[in-house]
């Protein structure tokens, strides 16, 4: 069955924009990125948006729909109701560039400051792993970099101040990626807390909640890690070797 759906979509680029109207022709079985290509190649050839995949695996198409950071290519159009307007905006938490597209390089500075895997000096074939330190990391190595989770966390989200100071979901689930590698000489409890802002997340589980990958960011990485902070911090063994400087 094919419908003529109402969309609203923010054009505009990083001095200013506007939601503009627009009717696009949907057909059985769409997605939302299949309407925006169509609305491109029929009413505004000029309209910006990325994407590469169309599968849900290169993170590219990160938009809001209807308030909500969504996957364009993995929000279908059979989960709205044909004569509801659909609305669809760049994400908030990075500048604008033009139309949908932002520039996400806050996520790629980021990336960049956490200090890679540490092997002490062991050589690769000299360890070996546990399954389950394996599937630990594996859960986390899900991750398609679409940055939705650092898009809708309220600590960066509105409050440009915070950025500095503040890795967001993703690269903080990074930091414990490493922290629990089992052959990882570093210890990246300090840099996580001071550095990299753990201390800014109250847990509120936005992130998870938005991941399309359904990465359990809060349970299995963010609270592990400040269990870990806590843990140095607090143990008294730990207090007093870190003083003593054998910690
Ligand atoms: Fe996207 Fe999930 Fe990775 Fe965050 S953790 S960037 S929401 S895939
Ligand atoms: Fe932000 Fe996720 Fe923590 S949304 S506050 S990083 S639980
Ligand atoms: Fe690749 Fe949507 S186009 S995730």
């Amino acid at each position: 069955m094919s419908y003529e759906a109402k969309f609203q979509v923010w054009r505009g680029d990083e001095g200013e924009g506007e939601l503009r109207d627009y009717a696009v022709e949907v057909n059985e079985g769409e997605v939302v990125l299949d309407i925006i290509h169509r609305l491109q190649a029929t009413q505004a050839p000029d309209l910006a948006v990325r994407w590469n995949c169309k599968a849900g695996k290169c993170g590219s198409c990160s938009a809001e729909i209807n308030g909500m950071p969504r996957l364009m290519c993995m929000t279908r159009m059979s989960t709205f109701e044909p004569e509801e307007t659909i609305t669809v905006t760049p994400i908030r938490t990075f500048p604008v560039i033009r139309d949908l597209v932002t520039d996400v390089s806050f996520n790629y500075e980021k990336a960049r400051q956490i200090p890679s895997f540490d092997p002490g000096g062991v050589e690769p074939g000299e360890f070996r792993m546990q399954q389950v330190d394996v599937e630990r990391s594996q859960e986390f190595r899900k991750c398609i970099e679409c940055f939705l989770c650092n898009n809708v966390c309220h600590v960066i989200r509105d409050h440009e101040e915070n950025k500095p100071g503040f890795a967001g979901p993703r690269f903080l689930m990074r930091i414990a990626e490493l922290e629990m590698h089992p052959a990882d000489a570093a210890d990246r409890r300090e840099i996580a807390q001071e550095d990299h802002g753990l201390g800014f997340c109250n847990i509120t589980k936005c992130c998870t909640e938005v991941c399309p990958e359904h990465i359990k960011i809060t349970d299995n990485a963010l609270i592990p890690m400040k269990e870990r902070v806590v843990g140095r911090r607090y143990d008294p063994v730990v207090w007093l070797g870190s003083k003593l400087g054998i910690v």
